[in-house]
């Protein structure tokens, strides 16, 4: 899906309100140049029911957002719960009442040439209506990349920097142009990592399998919410261990988990079926777990949720 957004859309760029077509950058900007920004995802979904919209785990996200920065030494002055507490009011003033992802950047600012950073840095943040990421609802045909995973020790996979996006997008593009969904990285150990901006989970003989934080990975937000919502709500076994790529053509469920996705099955590997090829029914159930907790209607995860227009403070 691509994602363009009206140019009235009203944003969050250097401590000011602002319609997006006033929001603009200059040609010198050294995160132009070298990637040196760092970005966050957060999702907002529609209620009709209750007529509300609720930003799902938005605290963790502007904790992870900040912390993130520190990686790349870019300061992001407000706390986490200041940062929530504008995104309510972007969105409020915005009054939008639809499904919607929120994208917070900051970069280094400065407008020169030369690689080496000083301390000028800005920050925005972006609302944008949005729908399914990926058409994934029947079952995604994926290939394992030829590009590997970047390396932790090269550019931080968990830091969600700019820059190290190339990586996802060479990939992502191979893959289409190959015929498939969507790209499975390997890393440099040839394990398996993660997908392009999502991360991944196997099922083989009713337990979850996902690549630890130590595989070159985002630890994803929605990999922790579907980690807590297997164990607690169906009572599996989720284990953390490196991922061997001909397990993905042997095992019995496979799924990718992110902001923008959500949960999406995967029913194809490198043309091989995973399972009988049809959506299995662990990640069916935790597909609908996760519609459900997004939407408030599992009272034990309201935690996870900040209503937008009944917010009068960050409760989440
Ligand atoms: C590389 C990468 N892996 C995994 C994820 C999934 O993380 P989350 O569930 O926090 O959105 C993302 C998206 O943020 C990502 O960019």
């Amino acid at each position: 899906m691509k994602l363009g957004a009206d140019p009235e859309v009203i944003v969050y760029f250097d401590n000011q309100f602002v319609p997006l077509r006033d929001a603009r950058v200059n040609i010198l900007t050294h995160a132009l140049h070298y990637g040196t920004g760092v970005f966050e995802g957060i999702r907002a979904y529609w209620d009709d029911g209750e007529q509300e919209l609720f930003l799902l785990r938005p605290l963790e996200h502007y904790q992870r957002w900040k912390k993130n920065c520190g990686i790349l030494r870019i300061g992001v002055p407000p706390a986490a719960e200041t940062l929530c507490d504008i995104t309510v009011e972007l969105i409020q003033r915005n009054k939008f009442r639809s499904d919607l992802y929120i994208r917070p950047l900051a970069y280094k600012s400065a407008e020169r040439i030369g690689l080496v950073p000083d301390d000028q840095n800005a920050l925005a943040i972006i609302p944008i209506p949005f729908g399914e990421y990926l058409p994934s609802q029947q079952g995604l045909h994926v290939g394992v990349a030829s590009w590997c995973r970047i390396e932790d020790n090269a550019i931080p996979a968990r830091g969600k920097i700019c820059g190290a996006y190339v990586n996802s997008v060479l990939a992502a593009e191979d893959a289409r142009l190959n015929g498939f969904d969507e790209a499975i990285f390997l890393n440099a150990r040839g394990h398996v990592a993660e997908g392009v901006t999502h991360n991944i989970f196997m099922v083989q003989n009713g337990r979850l399998i996902t690549p630890p934080g130590t595989e070159d990975i985002l630890a994803g937000i929605t990999r922790d919410t579907i980690t807590e919502l297997a164990r607690r709500e169906l009572n599996l076994e989720v284990v953390e261990r490196p991922i061997g790529r001909s397990e993905l053509y042997a095992c019995d469920e496979l799924f990718f988990t992110g902001t923008a996705v959500g949960i999406a099955p995967i029913i194809r590997v490198d043309h091989r079926p995973v399972g009988a090829a049809v959506v299995g029914q662990i990640t069916s159930e935790l597909r609908r777990l996760y519609g459900e907790v997004s939407l408030g209607h599992l009272a034990a995860y309201r935690k996870w949720l900040l209503p937008v227009y009944r917010a009068a403070n960050v409760t989440a």
